[in-house]
């Protein structure tokens, strides 16, 4: 059969969600990525997911994005085409995105910094389109992809592109979480309990979560913190100070990126401890040097490099890790503004990670 020009036009389309300035989303037809360099491939997204990340860009947080990108930095599909110089997948390959590209080559690369690659780093949904659409082109294909095991939940391993990762590495490796320590994690959001399922592999003795809203704390338990601190009072810091006998936390972790949450952090951090900054800050914060000076604390920031990604794998592969869990809610990709909507009103909507399923193969339409 011939083909009409709308016809022709579906199928050079996608359907992306596209971010028009702070507060603005709209589903909309962008045309299909192509290969650019020999190294990219296109993945046909299957599943997707929001980050809190993607909130603080819809606020106005994150001003490298501009008017126009597709976002989305999370996802899992099928490969659609390989550039001429990528050889480890192939066509109809299920992968898992990671959200971080890397050249592997550069200097920060071979320093293990995939973040602050030259030739990468943060990339999608952030200076190149996303994973929040139909199609998307992965640069550096072979360092950006990981290979979706056959018996692999793929919801469960839409967490390895970002928050498993960003809890591990920003969190718990950051915050060198060790045996019998006290560990206190503000935000228990996904990434939040990313960095509690992460910091239980290195058997603290007591892991504290503070958040506003209850029913995350409730997850949080399910989880494994020992302690959860609902901070609406304004008093999460001289709580956790109480329980702790005055003594503070060993790790005070950051992962909702307020000025009020790391003053929290930097009120419960015992002397020698470690403050482990997650959280995308749009403000700046108040540093307390005049009451950290003497402390012997250490802080440290990070944009999650995502080398963890294949250990991460195996643990979520073996059951060690049930990253299914984290999904409250699913959606088709035409929903995904609701999606938002659910994501953003969390506490209302007894949400924690919001899955993004495109199930409805355009060339069936
Ligand atoms: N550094 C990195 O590489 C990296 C990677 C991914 C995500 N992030 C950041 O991690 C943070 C968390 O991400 P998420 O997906 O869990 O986001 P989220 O928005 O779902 O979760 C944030 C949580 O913080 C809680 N919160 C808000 N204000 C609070 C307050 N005053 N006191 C206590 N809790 C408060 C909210 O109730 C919510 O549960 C975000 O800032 C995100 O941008 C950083
Ligand atoms: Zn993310
Ligand atoms: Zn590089």
């Amino acid at each position: 059969m011939v083909k009409s020009d709308d016809d022709r036009n579906n199928i050079n389309t996608m359907s992306a969600l596209v971010f028009h300035g702070p507060h603005t989303l709209a589903l909309e037809n962008k045309p299909k990525p192509q290969i650019v360099q020999t190294t990219d491939a296109i993945v046909r997204i299957t599943t997707t997911t929001i980050c809190g990340t993607d909130l603080h860009i819809l606020k106005g947080d994150v001003p490298t994005i501009a008017e126009g990108r597709i976002l989305g930095h999370e996802g899992v599909g099928i490969i659609e085409e390989v550039g001429a110089t990528v050889s480890a997948f192939h066509k109809g390959d299920k992968v898992i995105v990671s959200l971080i590209t890397s050249c592997g080559r550069c200097s920060f690369c071979r320093k293990g910094m995939y973040a602050h690659c030259c030739n990468g780093g943060w990339l999608l949904g952030n200076s190149i389109d996303g994973t929040q659409a139909e199609y998307v082109r992965i640069p550096f294909a072979e360092t950006g992809l990981y290979l979706l095991p056959p018996d692999m939940d793929e919801e469960a391993a839409v967490m390895l592109s970002c928050i498993l990762p960003t809890g591990l590495e920003c969190g718990a490796l950051n915050g060198h979480v060790k045996p019998g320590d006290i560990v206190a994690i503000v935000g228990a959001g996904p990434v939040g309990i990313a960095a509690l399922i992460a910091a239980q592999l290195y058997s603290p003795a007591e892991i504290i979560m503070i958040d506003l809203d209850d029913n995350r704390l409730d997850v949080a338990r399910k989880f494994g913190a020992t302690q959860v601190l609902n901070s609406s009072d304004g008093k999460a810091a001289e709580r956790v100070l109480t329980l702790t006998h005055g003594a503070g936390v060993d790790a005070a972790i950051e992962a909702v990126g307020l000025s009020a949450t790391f003053d929290v952090c930097q009120a419960i951090v015992a002397p020698g401890g470690h403050i482990a900054n997650v959280g995308v800050h749009g403000k700046p914060v108040n540093l307390h040097l005049e009451r950290l000076w003497a402390s012997n604390v250490t802080l440290t920031t990070r944009l999650v490099d995502a080398g963890t990604t294949q250990m991460l794998l195996r643990m979520v592969q073996s059951g060690r890790i049930d990253a299914k869990k984290l999904v409250s809610h699913r959606f088709e990709l035409s929903e995904i503004i609701k999606a938002y909507a659910t994501f953003e009103n969390a506490a209302k909507e007894r949400a924690l990670k919001v899955v993004i399923r495109n199930t409805v193969h355009p060339e069936k339409i």
